[in-house]
C-alpha cells in the first residue's frame, strides 16, 4: 500500500474556515457544480466543510467528500445531519490511500478544488493517479502556474505566505511543477484545460487516463 499522510485540523477548520473562506469561494463552487452533468457517483477530494458537496448533492445519486482534517469532517457530517441527506457521506482519510480499496472507476466524476497546491510535491502525481483510477474524469481547479503578477495574484501570494511555511512550500513546489498541467503531465495523465478565472490566476481543467473519455 502507498504511503499516505496521517490525518490532522488546522485551527481553522470547520467553523472558521466556513464562517471566512466558504463565501468567499461560492461562486466557485456554484460554477463547478454547475459544470457537472447528472451522474451516478461524484467524489469530492479535499472537500473541506462540504459546500461543494451539497451542491453537487442533486446532481447524482451519490456524492463522497473525501477530507484529511477531521475538524473539517465532524463539521461537514454536523451539516449532513442537519440536512438529512442520506445520499451524501463524509470520509476521513488521505486521498493516496483512503481510496485503495475501491475498484477502477468506482465514481463517474471526482472534483477538487484547490487541494493539490497544499499537498507535499511527492503527494501530488500520487494522489492525481490514484483519484483518476477510481474516477473516470477529475475535474480540477487550483492555481495557475506561473502565477500572474496581477492583484488577484499578488492577493494570492499573501494568503499561501500567511498560510505557513509547510503550506507555503507545497504551493511553490506546485508552482515549480507546472501546476495542474505539468502535474498531470508527470502522472503521465491527461490534461485538458477548460479556463482560466479570477483574473486568470486561477485553472479549471479536466484530467483523466489515456485510456479514459
Ligand atoms: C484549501 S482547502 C479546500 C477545501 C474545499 N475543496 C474548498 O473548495 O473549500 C484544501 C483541503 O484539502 C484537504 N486535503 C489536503 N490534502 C489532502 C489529502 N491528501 N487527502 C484528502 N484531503 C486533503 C485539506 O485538509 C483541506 O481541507
Amino acid at each position: 500500500m502507498s504511503e499516505g499522510r496521517v490525518p490532522r485540523s488546522r485551527f481553522y477548520d470547520g467553523r472558521l474556515y466556513a464562517r471566512t473562506l466558504d463565501p468567499l469561494l461560492s461562486r466557485l463552487h456554484q460554477y463547478v457544480a454547475d459544470q457537472v452533468e447528472p451522474t451516478g457517483r461524484i467524489l469530492d477530494v479535499g472537500c473541506g466543510t462540504g459546500d461543494l458537496v451539497w451542491r453537487l448533492a442533486p446532481k447524482a445519486d451519490e456524492v463522497v467528500g473525501l477530507e484529511l482534517s477531521p475538524a473539517m469532517v465532524d463539521y461537514a457530517n454536523a451539516r449532513r445531519a442537519e440536512k438529512s441527506l442520506s445520499s451524501v457521506s463524509f470520509v476521513l482519510g488521505d486521498a493516496r490511500r483512503a481510496l485503495a480499496h475501491l475498484p477502477d472507476r468506482h465514481f463517474d466524476l471526482a472534483t477538487a478544488v484547490f487541494v493539490l497546491h497544499e499537498m507535499p510535491a511527492a503527494a501530488q502525481a500520487p494522489v492525481l493517479s490514484e483519484v483518476t483510477r477510481v474516477a473516470r474524469r477529475l475535474l480540477c481547479v487550483d492555481f495557475r502556474a506561473p502565477m500572474p503578477w496581477n492583484l488577484a495574484g499578488i492577493r494570492n501570494r499573501f494568503f499561501e505566505v500567511t498560510a505557513g511555511g509547510e503550506h507555503f512550500r507545497s504551493y511553490r513546489e506546485f508552482q515549480r511543477e507546472g501546476g495542474l498541467p505539468g502535474t498531470a503531465g508527470r502522472a503521465g495523465l491527461v490534461f485538458e484545460h477548460v479556463r482560466y478565472i479570477d483574473a486568470r490566476t486561477t485553472e479549471v481543467g479536466l484530467i483523466r487516463r489515456r485510456a479514459d473519455r
